[in-house]
């Protein structure tokens, strides 16, 4: 039975791939979850496949090398899919250490472990093994105007805290394959949405605020572009690439999905309004009235956007979920779950948002 560590498993997108793995494989695979469970982790994403035999998590900080080193000890690890991270440009801005710590550091003990654990006494590696690194399109910088897409060869131009230091987690996975190597994979994806999302990210931020008739707050001019990936279809990418990906190799991921910010609110607006039924108090509340135009982020890249032509080209894989589908399952997950939103938006994210926005 083939076995999969995956790090960050209780944050927003490790959790998906974990439901979208076992969804996929059943119990021909094993999977264990090391996360440190920061703000950003929550077990409740993980309720429904708890008490599976073939489901274990262990709560280690990738940052502490013994604890990962034992878990690699103990079990005969197939596979790394390394998620784990401080995943927010905002947080970023305010506090970059711990961003340098989990992202860089972190990056090295996971790398570290796996390299110790799988080398043989040649220099070479046991059979079937992969590392794969999670990385983000936010390492190649801004798009202006003018420019087309990122590609797997767009040189690195990271200007945020966040984006510098996965970039440099990132570089390293990188140099483990060009000086050991090590077998690894890099996939950059562009910015997912859906289910288990922290609404500290514009889109689950904009749904939460937008029912409780709260101010949407758009920093600058709310033109800034994403290009949005529905989170089912970048867990099955980053399967496709660890089962056919050539190694050492570096794939983008994305939605082909480009939209300005408010765009995107406004779609989340009118789906909102068509969603809610009659008699649902919050219809009164959801009201483009609430778009509050605020200060622009600091070094706010103006526009991200991928070319998935390598990993079509070479794997098959290609987005499948339009955004006008993702967003109605992606709010109707969020109707489903009003709990869930309540138990993550408790006192420290309350605090965090009122520090985050009295100066905007
Ligand atoms: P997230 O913030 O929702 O989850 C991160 C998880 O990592 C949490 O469960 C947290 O508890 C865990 N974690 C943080 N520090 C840790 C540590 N020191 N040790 C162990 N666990 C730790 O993030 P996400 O949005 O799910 O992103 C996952 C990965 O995908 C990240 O590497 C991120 O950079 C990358 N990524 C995300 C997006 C996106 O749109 N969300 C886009 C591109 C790339
Ligand atoms: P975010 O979800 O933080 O992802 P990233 O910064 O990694 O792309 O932000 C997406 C876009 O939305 C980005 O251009 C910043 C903007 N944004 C707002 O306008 N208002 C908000 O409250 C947030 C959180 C983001």
């Amino acid at each position: 039975m083939r076995t999969y560590l995956v790090t960050g498993g209780a944050g927003f997108i490790g959790s998906n791939y974990i439901h979208y793995m076992f969804r996929k494989y059943g119990d021909s695979i094993r999977i264990i979850n090391v996360d440190a469970l920061t703000y950003a982790g929550n077990l409740e994403n993980l309720k429904d496949v708890e008490s599976q035999d073939n489901y274990t998590f262990i709560r280690a900080d990738i940052r502490d090398r013994e604890a990962i080193e034992r878990i690699f000890a103990e079990n005969d690890i197939d596979r790394v899919v390394h998620f784990a991270a401080e995943s927010h440009v905002d947080r970023s801005i305010r506090n970059p250490e711990i961003f340098v710590e989990t992202n860089v550091l972190g990056t090295l003990v996971m790398l570290n472990a796996a390299k110790k654990a799988w080398e043989l006494p040649d220099g070479t590696y046991k059979e079937d093994k992969r590392f794969l690194y999670v990385s983000t399109d936010e390492v190649y910088g801004s798009l202006e105007e003018g420019d087309t897409y990122f590609y797997e060869t767009t040189p690195f131009a990271p200007h945020s805290p966040y984006s510098a230091s996965k970039a440099s987690g990132d570089m390293l996975t990188k140099a483990y394959w060009d000086t050991y190597r090590f077998p690894i994979n890099i996939t950059s994806c562009s910015n997912n949405y859906g289910p288990y999302q922290f609404p500290e990210k514009l889109i689950p931020l904009i749904i939460n605020n937008a029912l409780q008739g709260k101010k949407l707050p758009v920093y600058g001019d709310g033109k800034n572009v994403r290009d949005w990936l529905y989170v089912d279809d970048h867990a099955k990418a980053i399967d496709m690439v660890q089962e056919k990906g050539r190694l050492g190799e570096r794939y983008n991921i994305g939605g082909h999905n480009e939209k300005q910010n408010i765009e995107i609110i406004n779609i989340i607006l009118e789906t909102l309004q068509d969603m809610l039924s009659e008699d649902d108090p919050r219809k009164a509340l959801v009201s483009k009235d609430l778009i509050t135009y605020v200060e622009d982020r600091k070094g706010h890249d103006r526009r991200y956007a991928i070319a998935p032509d390598k990993i079509k080209e070479e794997i098959g894989w290609y987005p499948e979920t339009m955004f006008k589908e993702g967003i109605r399952l992606t709010i109707q997950w969020f109707f489903e779950h009003e709990d869930w939103m309540k138990n993550v938006t408790n006192g420290d994210y309350q605090k965090y948002y009122e520090e985050m926005y009295q100066t905007k």
